[in-house]
């Protein structure tokens, strides 16, 4: 007996609920992702825009935010810029409320705004004894003061009833990780427990809280970071693949949890890392 293939259409004519148009569509939804002016924010952005959602990219650098609003412009893209630091928590209500008057308001947010906290302990430089106070705090202020900010303010002007809600961990936020700073590794393990927490208290107003926890992508995050000799090298030595991620390769996990797809999915943790987290010993 033959087997067959059910096309696009539904009995109606209309894309079948099963088609992808219907299953990852974020058509028309509103859309606010932070820290979109670069790497995996602007990927973030990019995908939920292309795929027709209206975004604003919130970030604190104007001319990197310029510059990505207008590149996505130019693809016939809808989407608005907003200079705002995470830090600010009236800055981020104001951005949230401005996406919530915006079209038919705001479905989706990605708190992806992170900064790093320099070289781990493997490298000398990052060890217990030499953490700078001043860093320490700089970081906890974005990574997850920033975060929370972002979220509880998403939290108050979103859309109910099919809301998503999703932050970016790290894998260094799971296991430890002797390559990135206490800071950051702290930053992130916090993000991910602040996250689980809003997931079961934001389900009952229908939304839904994930976290993606990246291993290594090639970004401008450690660009800065004094000393970052070998620093590429062993991030790719300690990924399963031996190679470190384009930005771009977050698209499809960042599509799904902002999607239909995602509608049963909330407070859960999707490691993205090449398999570091599977290698680590
Ligand atoms: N690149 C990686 O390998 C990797 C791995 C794990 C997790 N992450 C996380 O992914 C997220 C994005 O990082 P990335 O690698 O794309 O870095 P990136 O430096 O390329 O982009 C981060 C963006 O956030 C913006 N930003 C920083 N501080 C801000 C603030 N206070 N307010 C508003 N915007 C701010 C920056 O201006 C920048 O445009 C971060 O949370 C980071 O910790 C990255």
């Amino acid at each position: 007996m033959e087997s067959s293939i059910t096309g696009r259409a539904g009995s109606s004519g209309a894309p079948h609920p099963s088609h992808p148009e219907v299953l990852f569509s974020v058509t028309g939804r509103g859309a606010v992702v932070t820290g979109a002016a670069s790497g995996l924010g602007f990927a973030i952005a990019r995908v939920l825009a292309r795929n027709g959602a209206r975004v604003v990219l919130v970030d604190a650098v104007a001319d990197t935010l310029d510059r990505a609003v207008a590149d996505l412009a130019a693809e016939g893209c809808v989407v608005r810029a907003a200079l705002a630091d995470v830090r600010d928590p009236a800055a981020m209500d104001a951005v949230m409320a401005e996406a919530a008057a915006w079209g038919s308001g705001l479905d989706i947010v990605f708190a992806n705004a992170g900064i790093s906290s320099g070289l781990g302990h493997r490298f000398g430089v990052g060890a217990l004894a030499e953490i700078d106070q001043e860093r320490w705090n700089g970081v906890i202020d974005v990574n997850l003061t920033g975060l929370m900010n972002t979220v509880r303010a998403a939290a108050r002007h979103m859309n109910e009833g099919d809301g998503r809600i999703v932050v970016t961990s790290s894998v260094a936020g799971l296991a430890p990780d002797p390559l990135v700073g206490y800071a950051y590794s702290s930053s992130k393990a916090a993000v991910t427990l602040f996250a689980q927490n809003a997931a079961a208290e934001l389900a009952s107003r229908g939304i839904n809280v994930n976290v993606i926890a990246p291993g290594s992508f090639l970004t401008a995050i450690g660009a800065k970071n004094p000393g970052n000799t070998g620093m590429i090298e062993a991030l790719t030595a300690a990924t399963a693949t031996k190679r470190i991620a384009d930005p771009a390769e977050i698209e499809g996990l960042a599509l799904l949890l902002a999607s239909p797809a995602a509608r049963h999915i909330t407070g859960s943790v999707f490691v993205i890392d090449g398999g570091v987290l599977v290698t680590r010993n």
